[in-house]
């Protein structure tokens, strides 16, 4: 089985790093050549925890290669899976133009044996259309959809071991190849769901959406705690334990950011809109989204008694999420920017050390770890829940800071461990009490 997969980037590479180690000869293509240079080096240009080994591992076998031509690979391929990007237009529709780019420059090398899957998240209808799109040009192949479900952070063990595998398909051609891809995933028992095309298609942004709304919830639950004495945290555990509701995605923060939920719940509620179907939840999903982050803004001036100019802010973790290098999207970019509007000295620590992050804040100070961002600091915030901030020595944090104020917009601590430790501690959906002689506490 001959795979290539158009699009390198997290899932395009994740996918076909897995697809080598299922076995199968994978060729992943893409035209930025940089890219595929460094690739071809056995560097990998994006931080993913396990992707370098596995990488690494089945360049060696020579199942893997890279390559900024199509072409040849594209000939040969048994399935060829595009994995380009769908970002969001300025009007919130999905922009399908690397998806169609990219059909375009292999409709005239693609075998007519082969099957052309999606893998990139579209709207529903795209994939039939791509096969029109095709039929226009006198190609007549096969097409399915392949929704990918994977986290950023974690996407090699949701690729290798993943929830379920959804496989949209019209033809028997596509279902036969299709399980055959899979096959390595049938001895975990993976569900494996063959559907349409459209259920396919909508099944990914159902998904999103949901999650989406979830955190959204515990968000709006984390507001009404602060109000009324509960702790967000607890709620969260209480409720996750139902089997129904289960815990993931219930962790109160900042708001969902990251290159899905933002862009795909939009084009969710543009192509529902487009049909004359009103999304309701989906669409305040969106707005208390977006309002959460001048939320946290306001948390945190309150916190520093309205006003944070000229003083020093350590932020710890700036990603959208851990074990990411990914700033698309990110609810630090709107939080930093605002203090920074304010007057406020930012110093950034981040575990990745994100070249996107680095771009953004391109006149903000990078620490090598998070003590010597801290030294100086009259406010250290946590923005991103890396591992590594879990177990900070907030003692030795505590002798580095000017002002012994921490706020935590991840709910990683308790109250009692970091008042211990000296400082006043802020979180999310929790009581915020300042401690009265946090200086005398700490000594
Ligand atoms: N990132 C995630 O966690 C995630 C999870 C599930 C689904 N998805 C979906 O998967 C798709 C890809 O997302 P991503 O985050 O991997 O995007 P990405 O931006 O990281 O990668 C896209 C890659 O495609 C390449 N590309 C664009 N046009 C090309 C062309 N014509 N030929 C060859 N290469 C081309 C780009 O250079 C880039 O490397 C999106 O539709 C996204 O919604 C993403």
């Amino acid at each position: 089985m001959k795979i290539t997969v158009i699009g390198t980037g997290y899932v395009g590479l994740v996918s076909g790093v897995c697809f080598a180690e299922f076995g199968f000869n994978v060729v992943c293509v893409d035209n930025n050549a940089a890219k595929i240079a460094e690739l071809q080096n056995g560097d990998v240009p994006i931080y993913e925890p396990g992707l370098d080994k596995l990488m690494l591992k089945n360049s060696r076998a020579g199942r893997l290669t890279f390559s900024v031509d199509a072409k040849e690979s594209v000939k040969k391929a048994d399935i060829v899976f595009i994995a380009v990007g769908t970002p969001s237009k300025p009007d919130g529709s999905a922009d399908l133009s690397y998806v169609y780019k990219s059909v375009d420059e292999i409709s005239s090398f693609i075998n007519e044996e082969a099957v052309l899957v999606i893998k990139s998240t579209v709207p529903v209808g795209t994939t039939r259309s791509v096969k029109r799109f095709l039929l226009d040009k006198g190609v007549n192949v096969d097409v399915a959809f392949n929704p990918e479900f994977l986290k950023e952070g974690a996407a090699v063990e949701d690729f290798m071991h993943p929830d379920r595998v959804i496989l949209g398909i019209e033809s028997k051609k596509a279902k036969k190849i299709l399980s055959h891809v899979y096959r390595p995933l049938y001895v975990f028992n993976t569900p494996i769901v063959f559907t349409d095309l459209e259920t396919a298609e909508l099944s990914k942004y159902a998904s999103n959406a949901f999650l989406a709304m979830k955190v959204t919830f515990i968000n709006e639950m984390a507001n009404l705690c602060e109000s009324c004495g509960a702790d967000v945290n607890e709620v969260a555990i209480a409720m996750g334990l139902d089997k129904r509701i289960g815990d993931k995605f219930l962790q109160a923060g900042p708001g969902y950011g990251g290159s899905c939920f933002p862009k795909d719940t939009s084009a969710l509620v543009d192509f529902a809109d487009k049909l004359g179907v009103d999304l309701p939840l989906t669409k305040e999903t969106i707005k208390s989204n977006n309002r959460r982050r001048m939320k946290m803004v306001e948390k945190i001036l309150l916190a520093c008694d309205n006003d944070v100019k000229g003083k020093n802010i350590s932020i710890l973790g700036v990603t959208f999420k851990a074990n990411t290098d990914d700033m698309r999207d990110s609810p630090s970019i709107d939080i930093v920017n605002s203090l920074i509007e304010r007057g406020a000295n930012i110093k950034i620590y981040d575990p990745s050390f994100s070249d996107q992050a680095r771009r953004i804040f391109d006149k903000v100070e990078f620490s090598a770890n998070a003590y010597d961002n801290c030294n100086g600091a009259d406010v250290v915030i946590i923005l991103t829940d890396w591992s590594e901030f879990r177990a900070l020595n907030l003692g030795e944090l505590n002798g580095r800071v000017k002002n012994s104020l921490l706020i935590d917009l991840r709910n990683i601590y308790t109250l009692s461990e970091v008042n211990a430790s000296g400082f006043s501690y802020c979180s999310v959906g929790r009581t915020f009490k300042k401690l009265e002689s946090r200086k005398d506490v700490r000594e």
